[in-house]
Parts: structure tokens; sequence; C-alpha cells
């Protein structure tokens, strides 16, 4: 097979990648080593930036996200069980943010792309990618029992965090920079109507607590969850969902979030125990309960910052989750993998149209700016939130005098509000 970009990974990078080079006339192929049914199925985060949005209504894939995602003027921070509510029109010159699960961006797109082209192929398990400095770098694939290989101009590596591509880097071409944080997250999804009209971020006497939401059950799939990865890492153990009578149409169901210490099982925390700590950690001096539900999934995410750098070597660019992953408090994933293809399509399309490789030659630098600044916010929002397992009371006090610092000065406010709903491409 001959193809100009040849793209591995049928993630949200992978498909967006495809459609915006499809529109623009240059021709690619998806190779993507899971089912179709799985690649729907995958629970994660579900926090669209307005850059997010704005680059799949250019791409054409925004017609269910504009009519059912739901509008965010902002978040709310608890602690000291004090509720604040931090507004980001007023505070960024009316930036917005949506609620829409990846899951259903990754549908819309599988949906318009097998019926538009360009070819998508699932089973299709990318093995190699080989001679990445040449004009033809080659990426050997097995599909349909045989193995067989993809020639191509360009190869962009969207396979995620355990894909291959980044492995074409030889020796001393690259580095990276990680860190393991020492907790993790138990997400559970209940078909209950969410408790509060917008996100809550709580630092509990317990840990960090996070209600979110998800958009109508009636308009969106049963929630099949194959693994629960908002950062894109292993889940420690999956829960199928329980049949439950689905809420009456029309209405979001809750997204929800408990810190845990690293190594939880699922199974230690019966529905039960899930709620009542909920319902501590997000417990405040006023009139507010929590809406309890049955709960539909129940999964246990590791949570891990990531950079691969740089994120070009040769005629292989890497995008996405491949090249870097951010802890989930914030939601920067998803939202780094679409403004990395953002650039990366341009540059692509550049050369197409012009025969200059000027935005391509600075792909990995523009990126890894904004990466770093992403992964410097979400791990600023980490800290700030989740109880150390190994603090002291000296560090409970910095962590309420920072969440304070946010609270009472418009300057603080402002300065989170700019980087939830999303920095500007060249920051
Ligand atoms: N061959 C083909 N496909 C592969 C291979 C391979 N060797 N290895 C992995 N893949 C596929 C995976 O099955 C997956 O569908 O690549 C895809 C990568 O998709 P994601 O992991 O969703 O990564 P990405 O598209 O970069 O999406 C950005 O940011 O933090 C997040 O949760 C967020 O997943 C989201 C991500
Ligand atoms: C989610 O809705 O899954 C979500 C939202 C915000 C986050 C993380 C996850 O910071």
């Amino acid at each position: 097979m001959r193809t100009t970009v040849g793209i591995i990974g049928g993630g949200p990078a992978g498909l967006l990648l495809a459609r915006l080079l499809h529109r623009a006339g240059i021709d690619c192929v998806v190779l993507e080593a899971r089912t179709r049914e799985y690649v729907e199925q995958r629970q994660r985060a579900g926090m669209l930036e307005q850059g997010t949005v704005h680059a799949l209504r250019e791409a054409g894939a925004a017609e269910r996200l504009t009519a059912e995602g739901l509008v965010h003027q902002g978040i709310e921070l608890r602690f000291d069980r004090e509720r604040h509510h931090i507004d980001f029109p007023s505070l960024t010159g009316g930036r917005t943010v949506r609620i829409y699960a990846q899951t259903e961006i990754v549908k819309d797109l599988v949906a318009l792309q097998l019926v538009e082209g360009p070819p998508l192929l699932f089973q299709a398990e990318a093995l190699a990618v080989e001679k990445p400095e040449s004009d033809r770098p080659v990426v050997r694939f097995r599909h349909e029992g045989r193995e067989q290989t993809l020639t191509c101009d360009w190869v962009a590596g969207c396979d995620g965090f355990h894909g291959i591509a980044r492995d074409a880097f030889p020796a001393g071409a690259g580095r990276s920079y990680g860190h393991e944080y020492p907790y993790s997250w138990l997400g559970v999804l209940a078909e209950v109507p969410p408790s509060c009209d917008e996100l809550i971020y709580a630092r509990g006497d317990g840990g960090f607590a996070l209600h979110s939401m998800r958009p109508p059950v009636s308009r969106h799939h049963p929630s099949k969850e194959v693994a629960s990865l908002p950062s894109g890492l292993p889940v420690s153990r999956h829960h199928p969902s329980k049949e439950v009578a689905s809420l009456p149409s029309g209405l979001p169901v809750s997204r929800l979030y408990l810190q845990v210490p690293n190594g939880t099982d699922p199974d230690d925390w019966p529905d039960d125990r899930v709620w009542d700590e909920l319902a501590a950690r997000f417990a405040i001096d006023a009139d507010w309960t929590l809406n309890r539900g049955p709960i539909t999934a129940k999964s246990v995410t590791s949570m891990r910052g990531y950079v691969h750098e740089p994120m070009r070597h040769g005629r292989l660019l890497l995008a996405g989750d491949a090249a870097h992953i951010v802890p989930p408090t914030g939601a920067k994933g998803l939202n780094l993998a679409v403004s990395d293809v953002r650039v990366l399509a341009r540059g692509l399309i550049e050369l197409h149209r012009t025969g200059s490789t000027q935005l391509l030659d600075g792909y990995s630098e523009l990126c890894l700016q904004r990466v770093w600044q992403a992964s410097r916010f979400s791990d600023d929002m980490t800290k700030m939130l989740h109880a150390q397992p190994d603090g002291d009371a000296f560090d409970d006090r910095m962590q309420l005098a920072r969440l304070r610092r946010i609270t009472a000065s418009r300057h603080a406010a402002a300065e989170l509000a700019a980087n939830y709903s999303g920095l500007p491409l060249s920051l």
C-alpha cells in the first residue's frame, strides 16, 4: 500500500488529522489496532476547550457536539466547606468550555470517515515504523492475519501512550521526562442527574473529588466501559455495566471521580462507600446535597506526567498521547491532542499547497511549548487539590493558601481561567 500520510492510531488525534487532511485533498490511511466497538466504547474525559470545539467545527465534525454538548461558563472550587465560582467569560474576555465525552467525538469522527473516507482500517496493528529519516518511511502492520507495508511520504504517530511510533526514534534522538503521582482516580458513571450546573473540583478532608457530567443518556450509547482513562493510562480493573433503568430523556448524567491510593481495587469500593465518600468530600456549610443513583461503571486510573522531546524525527511526527500525557486534573489530554493535530495538519497542508516545510520544521517546538504549559497547569491543579500521602500540616496550609489566593485575587482567578479554558495556539 502507498499513501501520502500514514496515520497510526484511530483515537481522537489520528481521526481528526485524517479528517483535516482529507478535506484539504491530501490522501492518508488510518491504521487502528483495535475494533470499532472497542474504540467507540472507551470512556475518557469530556471537557473541551473552545479551540477544540472550533477545530472540530472546522473539520465538519461538530454537528452532534453543537446540539448536545453542554456549555459551561466556569468551574466551582470547594475547600474548607466553602464553594467558590470561577467565572470564565468575565475573567477571559468571553471564553467558555463544553462538556461532551471524548467517546462521542470518536464515534462522530469514525462515522464520518467510514462514509466519506479516507481509508480507516480496524484491527490493523502497526508493528514498526521503518526508515523515518528517508523520503519514504514505511509502516509495517498486521491486518487480516498477514503482515503488510504502508509506504508513505510522512508518518503520523497518533498511537497513544502505549503505541510503537515513539520506538522508531533512535537512541540519542530523543529524550523523555516522566513523573508518577502517588495517587489514582476512582471514576464512576452514575445514572442520576448532576448535583450541580458546573464541574466541582473539591479538596475535601479525605482527598480530592471531582463532580463532572455527561450529556443526556437518551442520545448517548449505553455505558459499556471498556476502560476509563482520562489520561490514557492503563486501568487496574474494569467493571462492566449493570443493567439499570434509564433516566427520563433529556437529562445529563453524573460522572464523578475520587482520589484513591495507588493500587486500589474497585471491588473495595461498593456503591454506598463511593457515595458516602463523595458526599463527605463535597460537603459545605450550605444547603447542598449530592444526588445518588445507580452506578453503571467503575474503574481506577493511575496518574502520570510524561513528555517526549522532540515530537518529530525525520518524516515521523508524533501527536497526542503518543508524545505526552498529563494528569487528568484539568482535562488537558484531549485538548492537547487536538491542538497538536491542528498544527500538524496546517504544516502538511502548507507543504502540499506551497512546497514549504517551514511550519512542519517548527512543529515540535511550537507544540512542546503548549505541552509544557499544559503539563505545568495540570500539575499545579493536581498538587493543589489532592491530599499528599506523605504530606504534613504545613503542606495542607500551603494548598489552602494557594486556593485562597485564587478565590481572593482576580488576577489569580484569571490565570486559572485562562489555562483551564485554553491558551492560544501560539501561547
Ligand atoms: N497500531 C495501530 N493503532 C494503535 C497501536 C498500534 N501499534 N497502538 C495503539 N493504537 C491505537 C489505540 O488503540 C488507540 O485507539 O491508537 C489509538 C490512540 O488513541 P488515544 O490513546 O485515544 O490517543 P490520542 O488519539 O492521542 O488521544 C488523546 O488524550 O489524555 C488523552 O484521554 C485522552 O485519549 C485521549 C488523548
Ligand atoms: C470528565 O468529565 O471526565 C473530566 C472533566 C474534568 C476533568 C477530568 C475529567 O478535569
